[in-house]
């Protein structure tokens, strides 16, 4: 059996920062299922926010009030205080562990404007700055290697449960395909989100709810799980991310009549509205036949501001879109649509990361969690561009704290090896013996369609209804798939497969979820219930596994310094 102090799952930016938080006193494992360089945190392009007041007089407060907002009001406004306060720090830790921020002409770190923002405070390093920290943090865990061991091309099964407390994860080498189990005295999920489940997505391929869907699996309910982002700006029909940046530094927003839409859905901020509004208003464009050429795409216009300052601002979207479109910003308009970027929804935990499993915040002991797995809630309905790396270096930097203050001292606790490693055993055999007739891949294909159209941006009773039942068949159908590849080494088949089971039940869980919450906030919006209602569901909700089926119960939301208003932009 593998044995370490502390077991972090995910080495995207939360766990690489957790990691170098806790190796200052403990034996550090991370165990990722790609390469941490590869982690889907560096597909963040646009910024990550600070009051710094760089460009314009700010303060946490104003950011505070534009991330409760931004949210509808759902966000945890005391985990707010704290995320907002933290962010200046920061943002000069990163420059100072090597992250290259970009500048201003005297010489300050940049700040450029966001969606829903009333400041221009997204730090960037150009429009690649997911991957400028990844690489500045997974330097930092070079340096420390000696304390930090990282397994590379592992899977995580499942969690290694005693009660109510944590005891490991049981795994698997992707390379060999041993299992093993890895005894630990606290684990930390930095797992990242879901987006997979949509046909469109800005989301890696890697992002199939493991680690939620792990954490649901032992009992832990999964919180405010209908809060699905889409992201205004994915390349038309790939869901590459466009970056927000794009619009920040200026970029126009165009139907095919050649209209500035946004006037007409948020004339005050245009096209720098939060993202919800921005997908809505978009959806509703193409809805209405208004689409490029009545497609399901809209453009993005840029050229106006000329090539010097996309080539200084944001080279890499322009690549992306000249490699995956043939089309140059510089010259032309991109078709764009929404596309599943963010789930703001997650494990729940506390402020400081302990993974709770109900409204009274009973923990789950040895448990953490950090980053988009994780639901604070800052974010609430809705999360603001550039606050996400934000929340994954501050949650992250937290979840290391928690963990040293955890496992100080702590001795391992029991761990039944030959039957944890039997029961992760049993589900590879169970997949390598079906001779079923389904096709995963069909299975796939149906789900992320159903997930788009009845579940996106737009839902409704019926739609949601449809939704469910097909998933339910797709469940059914998923017990009959056929394996191909009944080998050991690097079998990537397999983890597919598993990943896809992961994808369906956490499916389920959205579209459930989005069917009890009869209202509209930030990114759940329901056209038969279009109103925001405080009165019946201000309130978090929190999603439990029963031998019935689903059952929804309800957290409270903690409510400091802004009371509920009209969200107007
Ligand atoms: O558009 C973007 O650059 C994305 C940033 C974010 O999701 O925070």
């Amino acid at each position: 059996m593998i044995q370490h102090d502390v077991v972090i799952v995910g080495a995207g930016l939360a766990g690489m920062r957790c990691a170098l938080e806790a190796c200052k006193e403990l034996d550090v494992a991370v165990l990722t299922k790609v390469y941490p360089s590869r982690s889907h945190s560096g597909a963040a392009q646009g910024g990550i926010a600070a009051s710094l007041g760089n460009s314009e007089p700010d303060s946490w407060e104003e950011h505070m009030f534009d991330t409760v907002k931004g949210g509808d009001f759902l966000n945890d406004q005391d985990a707010v205080e704290e995320y907002v306060k933290a962010a200046p720090r920061i943002i000069y830790e990163l420059e100072h562990m090597g992250c290259v921020f970009s500048r201003t002409p005297e010489g300050k770190i940049a700040q450029r404007s966001f969606g829903g923002h009333s400041k221009p405070r997204a730090c960037f390093s150009a429009d690649r700055t997911g991957h400028a920290i990844l690489h500045a943090l997974h330097e930092q865990l070079m340096k420390n290697s000696r304390s930090v061991k990282i397994y590379n091309e592992w899977y995580m099964h499942s969690l290694v449960i005693d009660g109510d407390q944590c005891n490991g994860v049981i795994v698997s080498n992707i390379q060999t395909g041993e299992v093993e189990v890895i005894r630990a005295k606290a684990v930390v999920f930095c797992t990242g989100g879901y987006g997979r489940v949509f046909k469109i997505t800005s989301n890696a391929f890697a992002s199939t709810a493991d680690g939620v869907m792990a954490a649901f699996e032992v009992g832990i309910p999964l919180e405010d799980p209908e809060f699905v982002q889409f992201h205004p700006s994915g390349l038309y029909r790939q869901g590459i991310l466009f970056s927000e940046a794009a619009r920040g530094e200026g970029a126009y927003l165009l139907n095919d009549k050649g209209e500035r839409f946004m006037e007409t859905y948020a004339p005050s901020r245009m096209e720098l509205a939060p993202r919800d509004i921005v997908a809505r208003a978009e959806q509703s464009e193409m809805d209405a036949g208004r689409g490029i050429n009545g497609e399901d795409c809209i453009h993005l216009d840029l050229r106006h501001l000329g090539e010097a300052r996309i080539m200084e601002r944001l080279p890499q979207i322009r690549q992306l879109a000249i490699d995956f479109l043939g089309i140059d910003c510089v010259t032309d308009p991109l078709p764009i649509q929404p596309t599943a970027h963010y789930s703001m929804g997650g494990i729940p935990v506390d402020n400081n990361c302990h993974v709770i499993l109900d409204s009274e915040g009973t923990k789950m002991h040895g448990f953490f969690a950090a980053g988009e797995c994780a639901c604070v809630s800052v974010h609430g309905g809705n999360r603001l561009g550039t606050n996400s790396l934000l929340d994954a270096v501050v949650f992250g930097e937290r979840a290391g704290k928690s963990v040293l203050e955890y496992a100080r001292g702590r001795d391992f606790g029991n761990v039944n090896e030959g039957q944890e490693k039997a029961r992760v055993l049993e589900k590879f055999e169970d997949i390598f013996q079906r001779e079923g007739s389904e096709s995963y891949n069909q299975i796939r294909d149906e789900m992320k369609e159903i997930m788009m159209s009845h579940c996106g941006v737009f839902r409704d009773e019926q739609r949601l209804k449809t939704c469910i039942e097909t998933l339910k068949g797709l469940q059914e159908r998923f017990k009959k798939g056929k394996v191909t590849d009944k080998g050991k080494l690097f079998n990537t088949e397999i983890y597919e497969i598993m990943e896809l089971g992961n994808m369906l039940g956490m499916a389920v869980i959205i579209a459930t979820a989005a069917l009890e919450r009869r209202e509209s906030r930030g990114g759940h919006y329901r056209t038969d219930f279009p109103k925001r209602d405080d009165k019946k569901f201000l309130y978090h909700s929190m999603v439990y596994d029963s031998p019935d089926g689903l059952v929804i119960k309800t957290k409270p939301v903690v409510i400091t310094k802004y009371q509920p208003a009209e969200r107007t932009y």
